[in-house]
């Protein structure tokens, strides 16, 4: 295409690899390592069928790619992929390091979306977590990857509420970019609007049927079965105002006077209004950014889990489940697949769980999925996490995943490497927590 417009950085044409435990490396398209097979081990032996939770121990690449032998996605496709990437911050973390060279960085990118691209549902949406670091770029290559019409929104999430004054801006938001491949217009109709805040609504009359809210008892242009008189309690006689027409027809509005429906504000000298209860108001089209009071902080996540493992140091970078909530609930309906390849301490898998759907969740480091994916998924099933969504969803328990371990093709591994051992239930703690367990 003549007017295409690309992003371009060095090494783009090349495969780029997991190698070892933790880094990348280009690799040659001619190299045999890549056809090798995958070495994987079910670690929760289960059938990884088409109504599997799975949590598994790798790339998120090569997972996929072991996944695609199993029938996982044999049934469901996947409707929703989330996924919170490290950023490239040039920092490094308790859990991870954060500090790709770019190029690397945006093949790793790429090469994670196009793996998805197979597995999507026809109404899937890819939502992609990151901050200023790379954001614009990883935009590029979304639309690449996607094409640009798959583009639906950025959404901005209020991630702090404190100041951090040592930089020029005290940066307090994330930018979640959404595509669908589908195209915002048609994902539209399949995407679910938010619940309207019901704590928001009053019961101005003491109405039996509860809290309601209020709508103009107009509508745009002129209608001439609807114009008519309309006298208020305190006897003004009103007509609709210029341009408009009432609501409805002068019978329709008799029937709703009749049921108690219209409202007249300002002590019944004011315009009718219509009383809508709960059961008849569509949901909410979400807005674009997300503050902290409705979806929690950065740090709210981090009490969750420092209130589930009080005795370790806390996973660094957690997103809290009510901003999963939010994202689940508007991408997603009960039963259909949630994907996550960057799982860390595993809030989109936790979730989605509690949400009633079905989850897929990746995290390449063991040692976090020791300390906290496993475990945190663990107290999910058996009903002793009480924290994040619990209480709003009424969460108590059940269910259950499976578990695998898959073991990267490229790079050295440390001798007597092997997949941890875990069984159902029972996580392998640190060597050091099991030592102060005996000692205590
Ligand atoms: C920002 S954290 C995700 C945090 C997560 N959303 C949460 O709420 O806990 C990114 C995670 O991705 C993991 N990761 C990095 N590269 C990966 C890869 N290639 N495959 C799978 N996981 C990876 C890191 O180890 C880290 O735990």
């Amino acid at each position: 295409m003549v007017d295409a417009v690309e992003l371009v950085w060095p090494n783009k044409d090349l495969p780029l690899r997991a190698s070892g435990l933790l880094s990348y490396e280009w690799v040659q398209p001619t190299d045999r390592r890549l056809t090798k097979p995958l070495k994987t081990a079910a670690l929760y032996p289960g059938d990884f069928g088409p109504k599997s939770n799975v949590l598994a121990i790798g790339d998120g690449c090569d997972v996929l790619e072991s996944l695609q032998r199993t029938s996982v996605f044999d049934v469901d496709k996947v409707r929703l992929v989330y996924i919170d990437p490290p950023f490239n911050t040039g920092k490094s973390f308790n859990q991870y390091g954060d500090n790709l060279a770019r190029p690397m960085w945006l093949s790793m990118l790429r090469d994670r979306l196009a793996a998805l691209k197979p597995i999507l549902h026809v109404d899937a949406s890819i939502w992609v977590h990151l901050d200023d670091s790379e954001v614009h770029r990883a935009r590029a290559v979304m639309d690449e990857v996607f094409g640009e019409r798959a583009f639906v929104t950025s959404v901005v999430w209020q991630k702090r509420t404190t100041r951090d004054s040592r930089a020029a801006f005290s940066s307090n938001h994330d930018t979640i970019l959404v595509y669908a491949p589908s195209g915002p217009r048609a994902w539209k109709t399949s995407r679910n609007l938010l619940n309207k805040d019901e704590a928001l609504m009053q019961n101005r009359d003491d109405d039996p049927r509860g809290p309601w809210s209020d709508a103009p008892f107009t509508a745009p242009g002129f209608r001439k079965a609807q114009q008519y008189d309309i006298v208020t309690p305190t006897g003004l006689v009103l007509r609709p105002p210029r341009s408009r027409s009432w609501y409805a027809t002068e019978k329709t509005f008799k029937d709703l006077v009749t049921d108690d429906r219209i409202w007249f504000p300002k002590g019944g000298n004011g315009s009718p209004r219509i009383k809508l209860f709960a059961s008849q108001l569509r949901g909410l089209v979400p807005f674009t950014v997300w503050g902290s009071a409705d979806v929690g902080t950065n740090d709210d996540a981090k009490r969750h889990l420092q209130e589930l493992f009080p005795d370790i140091s806390v996973f660094d970078t957690p997103k809290p489940e009510e901003l999963l909530e939010r994202i689940i609930h508007i991408a997603t309906n009960p039963g259909e697949l949630v994907l996550d390849i960057f799982a860390g301490s595993g809030t989109t898998a936790a979730t989605a769980h509690k949400m009633g759907r079905r989850w897929i969740t990746v995290e390449r480091n063991t040692q976090t999925v020791l300390d906290f994916t496993h475990p945190r998924l663990q107290r999910v099933i058996d009903g002793t996490d009480k924290g994040g969504v619990t209480n709003t969803l009424g969460w108590t328990g059940g269910g259950s995943f499976e578990m695998m371990h898959v073991t990267p093709r490229f790079g050295t591994l440390p001798t007597g490497h092997r997949p941890p051992a875990i069984t159902r239930k029972i996580a392998q703690t640190r060597p050091s927590q099991a030592r102060a367990k005996k000692a205590g």
